[in-house]
């Protein structure tokens, strides 16, 4: 941990575990839903919030006042780096449900347009599906990304060929995970945006689950919108969300009913006007992005390729620990190209009822935490850059000594 500097900067694996005094008491495998904040981060928040309170909001037009809001704006293009966008088509949201909603509502949706999502997309997702047929009589079209009856997600090859056979002209909008929050799977985003921009169709992607474990670059994958939250992996505050929005997506971006044309360029298309001025509409807080901007300044600091092997090695290690375990069925691909740090587990003979009691004494017995996964009923475990081999052991030793009794 480097500290030259006056304040604490997390320079590896260790130094970020070093400053998560949660995983002192608990073993913590649930990043994905939510990652906890370094104890430097919070700090920095709460110094943030208090020199604004403080001072900054007195002298907003001098020098300090000046800095402060660029250090909050800096984290935009931090955040843009981290996903090789330019800070122009990053907007900030509340979280990953508000930005995929906001992408969304950016189309004038008309009767008789069609939706299509993947089969495996996040419950906030497909309640907008619901919504949209009932305000606006949408349809939804349902991609599945396994053939019927397969245990597990085996390659982008069945979903992409139902893709392509299942979008026509009426279909707007593509909705597809980078990786499902489900079993982890992960989806070929950038095959599914080409496909889907053949056909005129956009493409929002969903990197909830994606960000922060590999290193994503959103303009290679290619879609009109990518929306994710800083709160998962990225061991970031909630609260705070961003969507990309590429130029094509920008092009009648006007979920907010903004003035038409824009400026006195009279252009009625919006792709020349940034993703924020679109879309943050008055006053922000601004303490929640300088935290968000030092977690993704973190990750980078660690290096993304770093997290992905670390997470890469401990999900090995957890699979081939739950591939021998008796009355345990691995859900999630074996494939670390096909999966990510999610795996989820079914147990022989599992009621919801009886993964609800593995999770309860997984906490209650041996402090480790993880999270049920109705869909399939089953027990999610989510390897982040923080976990340990040793917790893996003490995972599996837990496992094999509940499973039986419950
Ligand atoms: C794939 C996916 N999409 C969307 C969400 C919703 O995220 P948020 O809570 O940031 O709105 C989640 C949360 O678990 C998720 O896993």
């Amino acid at each position: 941990m480097d500290t030259s500097q006056g304040g604490t900067e997390i320079c590896s694996l260790d130094d970020l575990r070093a400053d998560i005094p949660l995983t002192d008491k608990y073993i913590y495998l649930n990043s994905c839903t939510f990652g906890p904040v370094p104890r430097s981060v919070q700090d920095c928040m709460a110094d943030a919030l208090r020199a604004e309170n403080e001072e900054i909001i007195a002298i907003r037009g001098k020098e300090a006042g000046v800095r402060f809001y660029a250090r909050a704006e800096q984290a935009r293009h931090t955040l843009a780096d981290l996903l090789g966008v330019s800070a122009g088509d990053v907007a900030w949201t509340y979280n990953t449900t508000t930005a995929t909603r906001l992408a969304i509502m950016s189309l004038d949706w008309q009767a008789g347009d069609k939706l299509a999502v993947s089969d495996v997309e996040h419950g906030s997702t497909m309640r907008a599906a619901v919504g949209l047929k009932q305000s606006r009589g949408v349809e939804s079209t349902f991609i599945p990304t396994t053939e019927a009856g397969a245990t597990r997600y085996a390659g982008a090859e069945f979903f992409l060929e139902q893709l392509d056979s299942s979008l026509t002209p009426e279909h707007r909008l593509l909705v597809v995970s980078h990786v499902s929050n489900i079993d982890g799977r992960r989806l070929p985003v950038a095959e599914a945006a080409r496909i889907a921009r053949a056909r005129g169709v956009m493409t929002l992607v969903d990197g909830a689950q994606s960000i922060g474990i590999f290193p994503v670059d959103v303009r290679e994958v290619g879609a009109a919108f990518y929306s994710g939250s800083v709160h998962k992996w990225l061991s970031g505050p909630p609260g705070i969300g961003f969507l990309v929005i590429s130029a094509e997506g920008r092009q009648g971006f006007n979920p907010f009913n903004l003035p038409v044309p824009w400026d006195a360029s009279g252009d009625p298309n919006y792709s020349h006007v940034t993703a924020a001025a679109l879309s943050e509409l008055g006053t922000a807080n601004y303490a929640l992005r300088i935290g968000a901007g030092v977690c993704v300044e973190t990750a980078q600091r660690i290096g993304l390729e770093t997290i992905e092997e670390h997470s890469r090695a401990l999900t090995a290690q957890l699979r081939e620990g739950l591939e021998c375990m008796p009355g345990v069925r691995v859900a999630s691909p074996t494939d670390w190209e096909l999966s990510s740090s999610v795996t989820t587990i079914q147990l022989d003979g599992g009621t919801p009822e009886r993964c609800q009691q593995l999770v309860e004494r997984l906490l209650d017995d041996f402090r480790i935490v993880v999270k049920y996964r109705p869909e399939i009923c089953g027990v999610r475990i989510g390897v982040a850059g923080f976990n340990t081999a040793e917790e893996i052991e003490q995972f599996l030793s837990a496992a094999v000594h509940l499973i039986p009794q419950i």
